[in-house]
């Protein structure tokens, strides 16, 4: 009976050190304009890369920009944050675009009530009129909704 539990007790063990290879576990990940260690353009990031999830970092925002013709992903643009629509309230958070269109962070973002984005291209500024509390941009925006996109 005791050799059955002892036995036991180290499988679970080996079983759970197994599981903890396999995650990606957290990391510090910041997008910048001109970076191209990303991948996985329009899809979303938080399905992989999230506590438990394989990706690495745990991100709090990321999603994918378009250019207009939806098609191809705009490089080194910039996303904001704000706490009001159309650029309104306060600017809590500011996010470059990388090189392949993505951009993420594992900083903490305080959503709070909810936030407004702006994403910003080359030429051309375009807001979210309704408020977010999930960073998860790309589990709406090419789902549910047009995919991100700008000038
Ligand atoms: C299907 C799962 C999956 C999805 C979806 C996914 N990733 Fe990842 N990501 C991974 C894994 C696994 C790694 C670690 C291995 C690697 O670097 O490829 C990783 C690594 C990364 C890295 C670190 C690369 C480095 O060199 O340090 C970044 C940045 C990244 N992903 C960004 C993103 C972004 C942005 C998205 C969404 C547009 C995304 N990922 C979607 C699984 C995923
Ligand atoms: C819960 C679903 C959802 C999430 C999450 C979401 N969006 Fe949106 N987004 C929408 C919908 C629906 C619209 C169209 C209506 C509106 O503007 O509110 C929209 C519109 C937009 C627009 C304006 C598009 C246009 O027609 O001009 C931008 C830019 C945008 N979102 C950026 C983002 C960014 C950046 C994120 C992540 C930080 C994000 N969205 C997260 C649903 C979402």
């Amino acid at each position: 009976m005791k050799k059955a539990i002892i036995l036991t007790i180290i499988v679970i063990g080996i079983f759970t050190l197994n599981a903890c290879e396999k995650e990606g576990g957290n990391a510090t990940e910041v997008s910048a304009n001109g970076s191209s260690k990303s991948h996985n353009m329009g899809r979303n990031c938080m399905d992989c890369h999230k506590s438990g999830g394989e990706g690495k970092g745990w991100f709090f925002v990321a999603g994918t920009v378009y250019d207009s013709t939806i098609t191809h992903s705009l490089p080194n643009g910039t996303v904001y944050l704000y706490t009001a629509p159309n650029g309104g309230g306060t600017l809590k958070y500011t996010i470059q675009v990388d090189a392949r269109g993505n951009f993420y962070t594992t900083d903490a973002i305080d959503f709070g009530t909810g936030l407004y984005p702006v994403v910003s291209g080359n030429t051309t500024s375009r807001n979210m009129s309704s408020s977010i509390t999930t960073g998860q941009c790309n589990s709406c925006h090419g789902v549910s909704t047009d995919k991100i996109w700008t000038k």
